[in-house]
């Protein structure tokens, strides 16, 4: 963590609107902005869930210009965010409305950005940081989850390159985002786990980053207790209108986190297994988290402390904070019923080396308390084989 003379600066420029029922706000809220054409990015699942129907009907009852590109698909591809961009330059000016998960959120800033800036393609995404502003967008996320409305950058697959870039610029952070958990209601038990693993880790890989300062451990500590409580209840009972609501504050509270302090090897090896098996990003993180734990925990302990405090465990006996902090999270994840070995995943043995390099290369890496060498990334991936 920072020291206390470093100079901090917040700017989360998003505003949020934070309830049940606050999608019915979506139409004001476009036309606060000064728009009245809107461009909903979403993705097959949404439909099919009826998540979308509820939204468009909104839009459509307010008299709200708009169409539709549904096609973004989990862990989104450069050919994705390409396809839909040309769609949104087709439709014209409009607000980009991105309802969905991560995959929908980080696929529509791409989009925007892209519109912005007519001669580019999605593969151009290291240069794209200092381009031409994108669309205006108002994130509307349905999982609990990424926290993605929080940042301007989308994680996106380049299939060619077989890496994960990331897509981003200022202007493309949400301007606004609505975070309505009725809209979560009927995500099925793996999702909300997988999700929701996602947000814990994001907290707890914050309050270990190399980044965290004051502001984020305040988001971070309290993200781990609100998503430590509520995951478990939502997943147990997904019409459980409380625990969602709390789920989705507590992720909403971690992406506010990771976006001032960066996350870690956690997400390193997750990025680098999903490019290679394909594995949903949270199944991918829940893999490896408790042994990344395991390994970091010398340079983490007091973040490890906090960790514990926040998941409510009682002081250990032996004073030994890092390690109960792993024992509760091994709880947690364990009756989520979500952590399978690498070979489960689809995951060839001869494929741990190139996901040890990439893991290591990636840049959310850099900000791992105790920062790996590839040989020590494959000895965590071999125990969990
Ligand atoms: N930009 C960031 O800060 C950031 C942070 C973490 C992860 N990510 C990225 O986010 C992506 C993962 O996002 P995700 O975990 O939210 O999953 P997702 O967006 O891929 O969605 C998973 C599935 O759930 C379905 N779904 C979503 N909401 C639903 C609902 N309310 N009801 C029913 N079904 C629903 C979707 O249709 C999809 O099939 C990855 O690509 C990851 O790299 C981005």
């Amino acid at each position: 963590m920072t020291d206390s003379l470093t100079p901090l600066s917040l700017d989360t420029v998003c505003r949020v609107e934070f309830g049940p029922g606050r999608i019915e706000l979506l139409p004001e809220l476009i036309a606060a902005g000064g728009h009245h054409r809107a461009f909903v990015v979403t993705d097959r699942g949404l439909r099919a869930a009826g998540v979308a129907e509820r939204v468009l009907k909104i839009l459509a009852a307010a008299g709200v210009e708009h169409t539709v590109y549904d096609e973004v698909a989990p862990n989104p591809s450069t050919g994705n965010v390409d396809a839909g961009a040309a769609r949104a330059r087709a439709f014209g000016p409009a607000v980009v409305v991105a309802l969905g998960g991560g995959s929908v959120l980080d696929a529509a800033k791409g989009i925007s950005l892209l519109v912005g800036n007519p001669d580019a393609v999605a593969a151009d995404a290291d240069h794209l940081w200092e381009a031409a502003d994108g669309l205006p967008l108002i994130a509307v996320p349905t999982t609990a989850g990424t926290g993605a409305e929080t940042n301007g950058f989308g994680v996106i697959e380049d299939a060619v390159a077989c890496r994960k870039v990331y897509i981003g610029h200022p202007s493309v952070k949400p301007r606004i985002a609505v975070l309505d958990p009725e809209l979560t209601l009927g995500l099925p038990p793996a999702a909300t786990a997988a999700t929701g693993i996602d947000a814990l880790v994001h907290g707890i890989e914050s309050l270990a980053s190399r980044g965290a300062n004051a502001f984020s451990v305040a988001f971070a500590a309290q993200a781990v207790a609100m998503i430590g409580h509520a995951l478990p209840l939502a997943h147990r009972d997904g019409t459980d209108l409380d625990a969602r609501a709390e789920l989705m504050m507590g992720a909403h509270l971690a992406g506010q986190a990771l976006t001032l302090s960066g996350l870690g090897l956690v997400h390193g090896i997750g990025h680098a297994l999903t490019a290679r098996t394909g594995t949903p990003h949270g199944v991918a993180l829940a893999a490896v988290l408790e042994e990344v734990m395991e390994f970091s925990a010398p340079q983490a302990q007091q973040a490890y402390e906090q960790v514990a405090r926040a998941l409510r465990v009682a002081p250990p006996a032996d004073g030994d904070w890092a390690g109960a902090a792993v024992t509760a999270v091994r709880e947690l994840s364990g009756a989520l019923d979500l952590k399978r070995p690498l070979r489960a995943l689809g995951a060839d043995r001869s494929l741990l080396p190139a996901i040890a390099a990439g893991a290591v290369a990636d840049a959310v890496t850099k900000n791992a308390p105790r920062l790996p060498r590839e040989p020590e990334v494959l000895d965590i991936l071999t125990a969990v084989y």
